[in-house]
């Protein structure tokens, strides 16, 4: 879509056409320098691995308009890391982490005109995807692979920008089993989750809180980001066990409770029940779709409990302030985490 046909300042999450995107291809044990190209289709076989076994990871990152009229990336060498990370669980070729920063950045430039005004609150969302596109027949992996990077101006994940969603508490679907692929970022794991998203949207929740595949006792994550609350002051999210995304902006907000509000943190098992008890006051879910998303209450089958009135809590919106305080370089940036394009 021609940029200047895009309503910047009423934008949701979905797909719109931006003028370019990098690819790059994997043959013979290499990666081809790649190049920058106009978007549109690719051409595959129908035998890539991807297409029959799903052999595909993919990252999401933004860019931003700044306060100072700069476009800036938040951490991407984080996301060069799990890239790499998601690659090897999945037996695909890794990427050199520093020329993942530079593409990255060639790309937003490239398309520059796409990136939403600072006024906007909106980004461009950035997304790297690796494929198998090589044909395999066996369960095996494809000796040629595909590495895109495409960008989408976006607005807030959920509808509902900084207002706080509700959540169900599922113990009807789990997402990731100890073992499995849960803590990369592989299509395989997206798929799955559709059904029991459509569910819960039906009956009026935005997402679901997944809890483990073991016991269905201890949250893992919230679909499309990490979940966090509040309990006896002390900020707690679950523990990377493997079977969660660890998540970039999870990461950013452990040092930002700990370091700028002074708060403790726990990363450890958090059962569902102890959200419905007095200690718990607040809940909020964080990624970079998502950044940090209020949670105003969570429900489970005829069990609902409500978070502040269903208003955010005090000590999301102090994070929500210095994150994208840090993010849109409102706030000086004292751990090093803005890159400039
Ligand atoms: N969990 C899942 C399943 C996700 O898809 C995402 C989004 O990338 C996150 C958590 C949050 O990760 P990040 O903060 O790196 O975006
Ligand atoms: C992200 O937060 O970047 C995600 O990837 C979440 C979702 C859109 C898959």
């Amino acid at each position: 879509m021609e940029s200047e046909n895009i309503d910047f300042y009423n934008l949701g999450f979905e797909f719109i056409e931006t003028k370019h995107m990098f690819l790059s291809r994997y043959k013979n044990g290499e990666w081809d320098e790649g190049k920058i190209i106009p978007f549109g289709p690719i051409e595959i076989s129908p035998g890539a691995c991807v297409l029959n076994y799903g052999q595909g990871i993919f990252e999401g990152m933004k860019a931003l308009e700044a306060k100072t009229g700069d476009i800036v990336l938040f951490r991407p060498e984080k996301n060069a890391e799990r890239l790499n990370e998601s690659a090897k669980r999945m037996l695909m070729p890794t990427f050199d982490e520093q020329q993942f920063v530079e593409v990255v950045k060639e790309v937003v430039r490239a398309n520059k005109e796409y990136v939403p005004p600072y006024d906007s609150g909106g980004a461009l969302y950035i997304r790297p995807v690796l494929i198998g596109s090589g044909p395999i027949l066996g369960v095996a992996p494809a000796e040629e692979y595909t590495f895109i990077i495409f960008t989408v101006p976006v607005g807030p994940y959920f509808p509902e920008g900084f207002k706080a969603i509700d959540l169900e508490i599922s113990k009807k679907y789990t997402r990731a089993a100890p073992g499995g692929t849960g803590f990369a970022k592989t299509c395989c794991n997206y798929a799955p989750t559709m059904l029991p998203a459509k569910e819960t949207k039906a009956k009026g929740f935005a997402q679901i809180i997944y809890l483990d595949a073991s016991e269905m006792e201890y949250i893992d994550e919230v679909g499309t980001a990490n979940f966090f609350t509040l309990i006896d002051n002390k900020l707690a999210t679950p523990a990377l066990k493997g079977t969660i995304l660890p998540g970039i902006t999870r990461k950013s907000v452990l040092t930002l409770a700990e370091q700028k509000l002074g708060l403790k943190v726990e990363e450890r098992d958090i059962s569902y029940k102890e959200l419905f008890e007095e200690s718990c006051t607040e809940a909020f879910c964080t990624g970079t779709a998502a950044v940090i998303t209020p949670i105003g209450s969570v429900s489970l089958e005829d069990k609902k409990r409500v978070f502040n009135n269903g208003e955010p809590g005090e000590v999301t919106k102090k994070l929500y302030d210095f994150l994208t305080g840090i993010q849109r370089m409102e706030r000086e940036d004292e751990f090093g985490w803005v890159v400039i394009v």
